[in-house]
């Protein structure tokens, strides 16, 4: 009788198709190499409900361990926010009214400095970077740590040789700084320097200088930021290895506010006047 069930068994025994298999290849390329053959192994298996459920521990632990951990530190906070399914639907339909990225169903790391929410790893945040995250290469220096969203990818680019950021709360390098260096590895983490300091006003070695230079001091897109990025371009221009600087060095949605400063001039709007999706 054993031996029948035993057949029976094997008779129903479902496994993952390569096709199935193929579908894990882009989350399983950034998982570590212990946690990699881990699932492998799993996805050898005939498909039972422990098998499952072992998967699902497996990709949230992995999950989990990508996320900075919530922490307080001198007036700064991290946070994370769960975004259920229905939260996401209900955003969907309003990001399509206001003309931006709506967020997925999981889980969000918000910054805090004081009651400000300095920054978070929500889609627009990504998408409004990732001009700078495709550009940054050689020595690369950056104003603004904030969750390091941006560092993650620069530190990990083999044409990337090395990044200084400066920070100008403790808090943020001792909450943030610890989690990217294990993030990135040993070879990425030793090319960053983070600086304690307030962008505005550190002064650089005599003759250093960068490759890359990004500005990104601030929690919202207002026109307020421009007069902080006039100051940051003529203090470093003279900072950049190349030509054209203005190619080089850039600051976060300064393509964006200038346009708005245009269209303010043009249609006689009040300097304080914000449209859309600007704050
Ligand atoms: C929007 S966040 C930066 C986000 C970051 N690019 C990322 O990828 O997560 C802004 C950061 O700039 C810092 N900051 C604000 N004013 C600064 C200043 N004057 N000098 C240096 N850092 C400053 C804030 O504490 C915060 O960590």
């Amino acid at each position: 009788m054993a031996e029948v069930l035993i057949h029976l068994d094997g008779v129903k025994k479902v496994f993952v198709t390569d096709e199935e298999k193929r579908k894990f290849e882009p989350l399983r390329h950034r998982l570590a190499l212990e946690d990699r053959r881990e699932l492998d192994a799993l996805l050898q298996l005939p498909l039972k409900p422990h098998v499952y459920a072992h998967i699902k521990a497996l990709l949230d632990r992995c999950f989990h361990r990508r996320l900075i951990q919530e922490g307080e530190k001198d007036g700064v906070t991290i946070k994370h926010l769960v975004v259920t399914e229905a939260a996401a639907k209900f955003e969907q339909l309003r990001a399509s009214f206001k003309g931006y990225t709506p967020v997925e169903p999981g889980t969000l790391t918000q910054l805090y400095v004081g009651n400000t929410m300095m920054m978070s790893d929500a889609p627009d945040e990504k998408r409004s970077n990732s001009g700078f995250m495709y550009r940054a290469t050689g020595d690369v220096l950056i104003a603004g740590l904030g969750l390091g969203m941006v560092l993650v990818p620069v530190l990990k680019k083999e044409d990337v040789t090395s990044v200084t950021v400066i920070e100008l709360n403790k808090g943020v390098i001792d909450l943030v700084e610890p989690h990217i260096r294990k993030h990135v590895g040993k070879k990425n983490a030793a090319k960053l320097t983070v600086i304690h300091a307030d962008a505005l006003k550190w002064k650089p070695q005599n003759g250093a200088k960068w490759d890359t230079i990004y500005f990104d001091i601030w929690p919202h897109i207002t026109l307020d930021n421009l007069p902080d990025i006039t100051v940051f371009k003529r203090r470093f221009a003279k900072r950049l290895k190349r030509k054209p600087s203005s190619y080089w060095m850039f600051a976060w949605q300064e393509d964006a506010l200038r346009y708005q400063q245009q269209q303010n001039r043009r249609y006689g709007y009040e300097p304080g006047f914000r449209c859309g999706t600007f704050r």
